[in-house]
């Protein structure tokens, strides 16, 4: 399984499985969750300004992804996670381990890397969105952890960071990516759900954010190698439209809920930017 380490505060120390669980040099020890995931997440490390998402949220997601609608985001991804091969043979990449930022529910690490259960770790903060994940793809590694506070993993041990639509806790990114190691963003585009937020928030105001990802990232060393952006439009019944209010919270309020209501269906543009950064060598 992936290579994590101790948690325990001050610790450190590399995580090896034992016969009920991980347990490290020093004597800390944690079982796994009945789920399948685990639980490595430190009383310190709990608060965070950003929970998680909450239930009805991950399941939201999850149903919106089952749909189908993000299969070509996970195309437009693919090339960036293929390794190169030498003289036309086939590419051994199972060596090369992924971190999964924000991870939610999980079925974009298992569409991107099926093959590389072994070095692919999801973290994420909602027990929800874990128990999906392990359930979706039990052979992959799947941990409770607060992404914005230490990673669970040694220096420099990581080949590639992915974070869609999730957490980028930057500096700790820096301190976990080997040399040359790959960080992979998406975060939402302008264009977005714009029709339904014209709609039910009333305001269409797109705002473009991969730039401000690539100058954070800079920061670390990471350099922009490639950016892209993917779009897709698609007819949305009411159910889906629900689903995509309910998992980006912007139906909270009582008077948007009841525009929502009204909605039977309608053509949504889908919208994401890509961003590929590389670490120095
Ligand atoms: C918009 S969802 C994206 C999930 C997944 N990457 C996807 O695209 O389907 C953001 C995820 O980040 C998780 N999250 C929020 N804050 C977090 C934190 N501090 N540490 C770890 N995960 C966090 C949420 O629980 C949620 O699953
Ligand atoms: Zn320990």
């Amino acid at each position: 399984m992936f290579q994590l380490r101790c948690t325990v505060r001050g610790c450190r120390e590399p995580l090896h499985r034992d016969d009920n669980g991980l347990a490290c040099a020093a004597g800390h020890h944690f079982d796994r969750a009945k789920a399948g995931y685990w639980p490595l997440l430190q009383p310190q490390d709990r608060r965070s300004l950003n929970a998680g998402d909450s239930d009805t949220s991950v399941l939201a997601r999850h149903r919106w992804l089952a749909r189908g609608h993000m299969a070509g985001l996970v195309e437009s991804l693919r090339p960036w996670v293929a390794s190169p091969r030498a003289n036309d043979s086939p590419a051994d990449d199972s060596f090369l381990r992924t971190l999964d930022l924000g991870c939610g529910e999980g079925s974009f690490g298992k569409a991107l890397l099926a093959s590389c259960a072994d070095t692919f770790c999801g973290i994420d903060l909602s027990k929800r969105a874990l128990k999906l994940a392990a359930r979706g793809w039990p052979a992959a590694t799947w941990v409770l952890a607060n992404a914005d506070r230490t990673l669970p993993v040694a220096d420099a041990s990581v080949h590639r960071v992915v974070s869609l639509f999730g957490r980028r806790p930057v500096a700790e990114i820096g301190r976990v990516l080997a040399p040359s190691g790959i960080c992979i963003v998406a975060v939402p585009g302008e264009d977005d759900l714009v029709e339904v937020r014209e709609r039910v928030q009333q305001s269409g105001n797109r705002r473009s954010r991969w730039e401000a990802v690539v100058e954070e990232m800079a920061s670390v060393g990471m350099e922009c190698c490639e950016q892209k952006q993917w779009q897709h439009r698609v007819k949305l019944n009411r159910e889906a439209i629900f689903d995509a209010l309910a998992m980006t919270y912007r139906a909270a309020r009582r008077s948007q809920q009841t525009i929502a209501d009204s909605l039977s269906e309608m053509d949504v543009t889908l919208a994401a930017d890509l961003i590929l950064l590389r670490k120095s060598e």
